[in-house]
């Protein structure tokens, strides 16, 4: 059932990508993520190269299928870096987020048989990583968790379909078999979830950060600059929000760095990148999907009812632009 172009590129059995998640998404989300026949994508965030590694070796532990990775490009060191790793470690698949990987880590990893998958936000990124020879895009709108750009996710793919000649998979918003299936009729070949997998089984995240997704409204997210320096969606603690507020209202910089220190000292630190969670931290990123998730579930049944919910609505459509054709009442009668 929905078996696309991106399921043969990536030898998975359904067209889902659990996106790389800094502090949430662990060895044991990447590997549940795979072993249900979607893609689980470690992150590398601001971790160190020894854990990239260990995190590789324990996910591959933990299942037989495909692991991939993503590269945050944080400067040409850290990305070449990371890319050889990918590299020595015949890691099949790197998804790349925030910033251009550029053409030489690029070059790299497709040398060595790797397909690569940038994350991006718009028409103009998409081009450009195409003409850097990469295999596909993920196309993610604005209400992702994570680094967003401004344009929303039902505006994008489209846009970017018809741009770009490589497959093209969405991001930002998808929840549950609607989402995923709205997704396929914009025309992208898959999805790439991240606020969804939040709250599963498998998700190192600290009870603090579980329950805000379960308890918040859509409304609940805010992006702020407060974290990395550039946009990111996260859950708008009463911290962040000052932070924010004094930004648009012109505070001086030391206020602002003040106020920003604080936001980070709740942010918490993973032990390692995709480690075991601080059950201290009050911040995490979030996006405005999670006004939809409502209970804790195994990483396995959300993506099974995912694909099953959107096969029954998928026929439930057909049936319905049956009925409405020309000429169906009287057919009827
Ligand atoms: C907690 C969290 C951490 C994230 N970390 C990364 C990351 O390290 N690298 C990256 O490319 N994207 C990251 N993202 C973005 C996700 O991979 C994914 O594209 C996004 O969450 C999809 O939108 P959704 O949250 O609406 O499902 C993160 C998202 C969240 C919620």
């Amino acid at each position: 059932m929905f078996h696309t172009e991106i399921c043969d590129l990536l030898g998975i059995r359904y067209p889902i990508l659990q996106g790389a998640m800094q502090g949430a998404g662990g060895p044991r989300l990447v590997a549940a993520t795979s072993q249900a026949g979607g893609l689980g994508i470690l992150p590398t965030f601001g971790g160190t190269e020894e854990a990239l590694r260990a995190d590789i070796e324990t996910a591959r532990g933990l299942t037989d299928k495909p692991v991939a990775v993503n590269i945050t490009p944080m400067g040409k060191a850290f990305t070449e870096s990371r890319a050889r790793i990918c590299v020595e470690m015949e890691v099949p698949i790197v998804t790349t987020g925030r910033a251009d990987p550029g053409e030489d880590a690029v070059g790299t990893m497709k040398d060595a048989g790797i397909k690569v998958i940038p994350v991006i936000p718009s028409v103009q990124h998409a081009l450009r990583v195409q003409a850097e020879g990469v295999d596909a895009v993920i196309a993610s709108g604005s209400e992702a968790g994570g680094h967003v750009g401004g344009v929303a996710t039902l505006a994008l793919v489209p846009q970017v379909v018809d741009a770009v000649d490589i497959p093209v998979l969405a991001a930002g918003g998808i929840g549950d078999g609607r989402g995923f299936l709205a997704m396929l009729a914009l025309g992208a070949v898959g999805v790439q979830l991240g606020t969804a997998l939040i709250a599963t089984e498998e998700a190192d995240v600290s009870d603090w950060y579980r329950n805000a997704i379960l308890e918040m409204q859509a409304t609940d997210t805010i992006v702020t600059t407060a974290l990395t320096g550039a946009t990111v969606r996260c859950i708008a603690t009463p911290e962040i929000r000052a932070y924010e507020e004094a930004r648009l209202s012109g505070a001086p910089k030391q206020e602002l760095q003040r106020l920003r220190q604080i936001t980070r000292q709740n942010h918490g630190h993973a032990d390692r990148v995709g480690g075991a969670d601080s059950n201290e931290r009050r911040q995490g990123a979030a996006g405005q999907v999670a006004g939809l998730i409502t209970r804790v579930r195994p990483t396995a049944e959300i993506i099974e009812h995912m694909i099953q919910d959107a096969a029954a609505l998928s026929n439930g459509l057909a049936d319905l632009a049956q009925a409405s054709a020309p000429g169906a009442e009287r057919a009827a009668e």
